[in-house]
């Protein structure tokens, strides 16, 4: 069986994607009896490459692939909107606001009954409950493995996983460059050199004021929300935010000498039968001590403890930033939309 993807945006992640593509092209054959074809990509710099055939991935990374007269003509809306492709592999820039431009090339796919894939979270988190729809009306799939706690199977885990238990709450560190800055500042780092330190590894987002104020883990927290606690739609306004800017060097070691740690931590829960408040979303950063499961991550990893009437506390760790965690939330999707995942 072969899948055609269509790949919107080629920074960290959808390179990652490509190089993911040429290593594992063999062996996903192999195990999966499944083809995964490059049909098309657009990129914001180099314009569109397109050939429903199939694009090598390596001509992606070296720019080979890009220059053809008449793709160079198409923008991501025309390969979207007229395209032969089966999937959407989704990674463009987040805008926390709007979701845009994600969010019009992922309704314009749903639209024709095609499957989305994307790491996008501006438009997940903002249309999750419309876009979630859209796909259903259109016989597609939506999947969104890559927009929280990125390389770590998350929804594909805990969402089926969780069949018959209610979550109830979560509580979450979801940003992988506050993560990473707070263990640095720990370890004697300024603010300034650990958030340059996470710039140079591809961790922080194009605009780092998003990781730093909070607003990329108010992005997750309001997909989690949705996804597992049964919120409503929500916007940013339902989320109470602040950042690790007030944050420092000598606030962080002093929470490690009282035997804990400082985390940037996103919390919800589910809303009450009856209730007439909207639920609210937290994100702060607080004390939590050395015996609570989040207090001893790692560098850029990621943590979520979700509570459940029937199971207790269930906790998921491993890494969310960085292009191949991010390239391999995609793929996994991909795989599995295919219907060939065994
Ligand atoms: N900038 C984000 C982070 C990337 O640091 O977690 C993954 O969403």
């Amino acid at each position: 069986m072969k899948v055609r993807v269509l790949l919107l945006g080629c920074g960290n992640v959808g390179r990652g994607l490509c190089s993911l593509l040429a290593e594992k092209r063999e062996a996903i054959a192999a195990k999966y009896e499944l083809e995964v074809l490059l049909a098309g990509v657009a990129t914001r710099t180099r314009g569109c490459a397109y050939a429903p055939g199939g694009i090598d991935p390596r001509d992606v990374l070296s720019g080979a692939a890009f220059g053809a007269a008449r793709a160079a003509e198409e923008t991501a809306m025309d390969l979207v909107e007229r395209g032969e492709y089966d999937v959407l592999a989704e990674c463009t820039v987040t805008n926390p606001e709007t979701g845009e431009p994600g969010l019009s090339y992922i309704r314009a796919a749903l639209g024709r009954g095609k499957s989305v894939a994307t790491s996008n979270k501006g438009p997940i988190a903002l249309r999750f409950h419309e876009l979630l729809s859209l796909a259903k009306e259109n016989g597609a799939r939506l999947m969104y493995e890559g927009t929280v706690m990125a390389g770590t199977p998350l929804f594909s885990a805990a969402g089926p996983g969780f069949l018959g238990a209610d979550v109830l709450s979560f509580e979450g560190v979801l940003n992988g460059t506050c993560n990473y800055m707070i263990e640095r500042m720990k370890t004697g780092a300024t603010f300034d050199a650990a958030l340059s330190e996470a710039q140079t590894e591809g961790y922080a987002e194009a605009e780092p004021g998003n990781d730093l104020d909070g607003w990329d883990t108010a992005l997750k927290a309001m997909i989690l929300a949705q996804s597992f606690l049964g919120y409503p739609s929500v916007s940013l306004g339902d989320v109470d935010v602040e950042g690790i800017c007030g944050l420092t060097p000598g606030a962080v070691s002093d929470a490690a000498k009282r035997g804990g740690a400082i985390r940037l931590i996103a919390s919800a829960e589910r809303p009450r039968t009856g209730a007439t408040a909207r639920p609210r979303i937290s994100v702060r950063p607080r004390f939590i001590g050395a015996d609570h499961p989040l207090a001893s991550l790692p560098g850029t990893a990621n943590g979520i403890v979700f509570s459940t009437d029937t199971t207790g506390q269930v906790c998921f760790t491993g890494l969310g930033a960085g292009g191949p965690q991010t390239a391999f939330a995609l793929l996994r999707d991909i795989i599995d939309i295919s219907g060939n995942a065994r």
